[in-house]
């Protein structure tokens, strides 16, 4: 019978084992060094599956710092996800203002209606159900399915990757590497402890065999290293060089009325920060700074420098301008927002960085 050569069946006999059981060097570590962060269970016991896929949309992206900060408010606001998918997607938008990648909080909000109502809120169990799901994708399933089910997968993550990639020497580049890495890392499972596998290698990706001066003194993995055996861990992933980021320009239009509001809008539900509250603005094109264009008739100021944010593909420098006015009825859409409470319009942080720009004095 052919051998598959899936993620779930890796073709060991083909891999650069060097040692006959990293699972438990891995396993052995874990166990004494585990980091204690608010999604995991205690050691033994399983966490719920609800906290743990909120914690992988989450961490998709996102540092373990910054989630740290976020996932208990979260948490708290909607405990479980039935109370998630009853809430309306602004909210859950606005509470996922800061972190970026919004996309993410739309799909975990429609995800969470699609397991309230195909799964009675319940989560399914394996990868192939799983990544069926709106927001979750092959990374994101595996890791759910280890960690909340103890589904016998190792998931692979930029860390992960790394990890493998040097365990088992592989120096093709990314990404054309990425499926034969996913493959080998495969040979980290141990089917009596998939969860811990998983996190056991996200801890050791991040604290120890980390991009730059790996720790190889302290990996619970060093004796069966090929890549430090070869002296070459440092050089591994091999990625190939990325284009440089374009550059966008545009103009972002702060208008405050005499009452202490500025004015904002909401943007079209699909797309880049798709359904986010903004300061009106022009669109965001690549090439010279777009023509101003006023949204309302006032005294218009244009504000000296810029403000520069960056998103994944691409760079965007953004001229600000202000006026103050009467509080007129805002256009269809648009609404005075007090500046007292503008942190319950859950800005992005793009909008954030121009609203305190237009909200400097200005000599
Ligand atoms: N990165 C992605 N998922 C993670 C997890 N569950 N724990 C720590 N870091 C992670």
């Amino acid at each position: 019978m052919p051998v598959l050569e899936t993620a779930f069946h890796a073709p060991l006999d083909k891999l650069q084992m060097t040692s006959a059981s990293p699972a438990k060097d891995l396993l052995a570590w874990y166990d004494r060094h585990r980091r204690d962060l608010p999604w995991r269970a205690h050691a033994g016991t399983r966490q719920d599956p609800y906290r743990v896929w909120l914690s992988e949309i989450m961490l998709q992206q996102t540092t373990v710092a910054t989630v740290r900060e976020r996932y208990l408010a979260f948490l708290e606001r909607w405990p479980d996800i039935h109370s998630l998918a009853g809430a309306p997607l602004e909210t859950v938008l606005a509470e996922w203002a800061g972190l970026g990648y919004y996309a993410r909080a739309r799909n975990l909000h429609a995800c969470a209606v699609a397991v309230a109502t195909q799964y009675d809120g319940a989560l399914p169990a394996t990868p192939d159900a799983l990544s069926a799901l709106p927001g979750i994708g092959a990374y994101t399933s595996g890791a759910i399915a280890a960690i909340a089910f103890d589904f016998p997968i190792v998931p692979v993550d930029g860390n992960v990757e790394r990890v493998a990639a040097r365990y088992f020497n592989i120096d093709t580049p990314l990404p054309a590497a990425r499926a034969a890495i996913a493959t080998a890392a495969q040979g980290f499972l141990d089917p009596a402890r998939p969860g811990d596998v998983a996190q056991a290698l996200m801890d050791l990706g991040a604290t120890v065999c980390r991009p730059r001066q790996p720790d190889c003194l302290v990996c619970p993995l060093r004796d069966g290293c090929a890549a430090r055996k070869a002296g070459r861990q440092e050089e591994l992933p091999v990625k190939v060089a990325k284009k440089p980021r374009p550059e966008r320009r545009g103009r972002v239009y702060c208008i405050f009325s005499r009452e202490g509001d500025v004015l904002l809008r909401r943007r079209p539900p699909k797309g880049l920060l798709g359904g986010m509250s903004e300061l009106p603005g022009s669109a965001w094109d690549e090439g010279a700074m777009p023509k101003f264009e006023a949204p309302l008739d006032a005294r218009w100021q244009q504000l000296p420098g810029s403000v520069r944010h960056v998103f994944t593909h691409f760079g965007l420098e953004l001229t600000v301008h202000r006026a103050h006015m009467q509080r007129i009825n805002p256009p269809e859409g648009w609404w005075w927002q007090p500046l007292s409470r503008i942190g319950e319009a859950g800005l992005p942080t793009v909008m954030v960085k121009a609203l305190d720009h237009a909200r400097k004095v200005y000599s």
